[in-house]
């Protein structure tokens, strides 16, 4: 009987060789034999041509083939049946070979081969593609940060703990050392009455929310919010199932008796409430309205959720300690982070509460994440003990607060006929009222043309209104040069559509 011949397939094609690459000339080789295999190129005891003859068509060493091949039969994908050459291993199963083309052969599928509920979509402005310069909804200016002595303790914390077979797994809740240092320095700033056993650590307050929301909402509960609150909260909760419903805010907050009337209709699991500086709106929740809101908790039942994304940069006056240090019945859930202190790169945020719920958090963050950054977390711990925290806060607070009143009387001086706004006593964004005839849409676009990243208002447009009219222009994180150049810009524009 004459012998099969080899399967002829342009080898040199199906199998690209980067002869500089990582991987060694016949780990390439084995690993496209065993592509062609599971395409179905090559079936079940189909005969492989012979080493010499490849070599020649790959343009390889025939030793290098060799060791392919050896590396194949030891892996199960080939025989070497002797005096007869290789042949692909008769138990492999059929597969019915895709289209032969050297284009598509190792491309990644494009879809996944089953069905799936999809994700509704962050909301978010579109990052467009790169501008000189941005003004931003609210961010810090990392430029300020301490990032060399973070990077030196970084090392000498990750060495150091090599040493000691530290760099294993740990404590869920976060590292004691600086759940500690937190605790300390929320009892020292805020009023809050916490101890280690109070501080649960995350990856900043986006995973606080999602694990508390987890934790707590069932779908169908309902979730009071201001008529524009912060986004990112709006979505944790419907993605929960949660149904949100609205209530004004004006300049002293949260309208309470809009508040009471939710709860008079309808059971309430919780409220989310940015007290000290409201997002997006900036305003200051009302002494008498914290207090009222405590009772109103108390009265019906449900969750205060206090989300203090900025409470370390207050300009005007003292800040107001916040309604978590004056809660004395389990109610008030408090979320910090250090996005705004450092640069929203370093993932740490934290969670105050009942032990109980820290111990609940911790069970439930395993399911996604067995434990934080130890390492930055430690790290972070020791700048706060050496004070060198508590220092560059105060440089922080020195420059901002300069930045916001270079950057409002710009706005004033410049941009006065196109928009309005009160100068907010802390946090590191003007929120903007901009006129009628100003759409932020072409706004955003013109400034891009000129060089400056200002967002739509989409993100920011209350549920009542049919436009948006409305930004958040960030001043922490521009120099007050930077500052001036954008007002520039952004006046620049407005009169391009806007003067007549
Ligand atoms: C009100 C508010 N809460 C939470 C966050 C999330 O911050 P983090 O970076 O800690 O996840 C932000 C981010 O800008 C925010 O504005």
């Amino acid at each position: 009987m004459k012998a099969a011949s080899p399967v002829t397939l342009p080898y040199a094609t199906l199998i690209p060789l980067e002869r500089h690459g990582p991987n060694s000339l016949s780990q390439q080789v084995t690993s496209g034999f065993i592509h062609l295999i599971q395409q179905g190129l090559l079936p079940a005891g189909a005969k492989l041509p012979g080493t010499r003859s490849l070599a020649g068509l790959l343009g390889l060493h025939r030793q290098t083939v060799v060791v392919a091949f050896d590396e194949l039969v030891a892996q199960g994908w080939i025989e070497q049946l002797a005096s007869k050459g290789a042949r692909v291993s008769s138990s492999i199963p059929v597969i019915r070979p895709a289209a032969l083309s050297a284009g598509t052969a190792r491309r990644f599928a494009p879809r996944a081969g089953f069905a799936y509920e999809p994700v509704p979509p962050y909301p978010t402005t579109v990052r467009a593609p790169y501008v000189p310069l941005v003004l931003d909804a609210g961010s810090p200016d990392s430029r300020l940060a301490p990032l060399a002595s973070l990077a030196r303790k970084y090392r000498a914390v990750c060495l150091r703990a090599s040493q000691r077979r530290g760099l294993g797994y740990a404590d869920p809740n976060g590292s004691g050392a600086l759940r500690q240092q937190l605790a300390q320095y929320l009892q020292g700033t805020r009023g809050l009455p916490a101890q280690v056993e109070n501080v649960f650590v995350t990856r900043g307050s986006s995973m606080s929310l999602y694990l508390l929301l987890r934790l707590l909402l069932r779908p169908g509960d309902t979730v009071v919010v201001g008529e524009r609150s912060y986004h990112g909260a709006d979505y944790a909760c419907a993605q929960q199932g949660a149904r949100l419903e609205r209530v004004r805010v004006d300049t002293h907050g949260l309208n309470l008796e809009e508040v009471e009337a939710v709860c008079r209709r309808q059971a309430v699991r919780l409220l989310y409430v940015t007290p000290h500086h409201h997002y997006p709106t900036t305003v200051m929740l009302a002494a008498d309205r914290r207090v009222r809101l405590l009772q109103l908790a108390e009265q019906y039942d449900f969750i205060i959720l206090e989300d203090d994304y900025d409470y370390d940069f207050h300009y005007d006056g003292a800040p107001i300690l916040p309604l978590a240090s004056a809660d004395r019945h389990g109610r008030v859930l408090y979320l910090g982070s250090l996005s705004k202190v450092l640069a929203p790169a370093f993932r740490v945020g934290y969670v105050v509460a009942p032990p109980d719920i820290i111990e609940a958090l911790g069970q439930l963050r395993r399911h996604i994440d067995h434990q934080g950054d130890a390492v930055l977390e430690q790290t972070i711990a020791e700048l706060f003990a050496e004070g060198e925290l508590g220092a560059h806060l105060k440089r922080a607070r020195y420059h901002y607060q300069q930045r916001r009143d270079v950057f409002c009387t710009l706005l004033r001086q410049q941009a006065g006929s196109w928009l309005t706004f009160d100068a907010p006593a802390g946090g590191m964004a003007v929120w903007v009222r901009f006129g009628n005839e100003v759409h932020l849409n072409d706004l955003s676009a013109r400034c891009r043309l000129l060089g400056l990243g200002i967002g739509d208002g989409r993100l920011f447009q209350a549920p009542t209104e049919t436009r948006a009219h409305h930004l958040r222009l960030g001043f922490a994180s521009l120099t007050p040069h930077e500052l001036t150049h954008s007002v520039a810009v952004m006046q620049q524009a407005l009169s391009t559509l806007y003067s007549s």
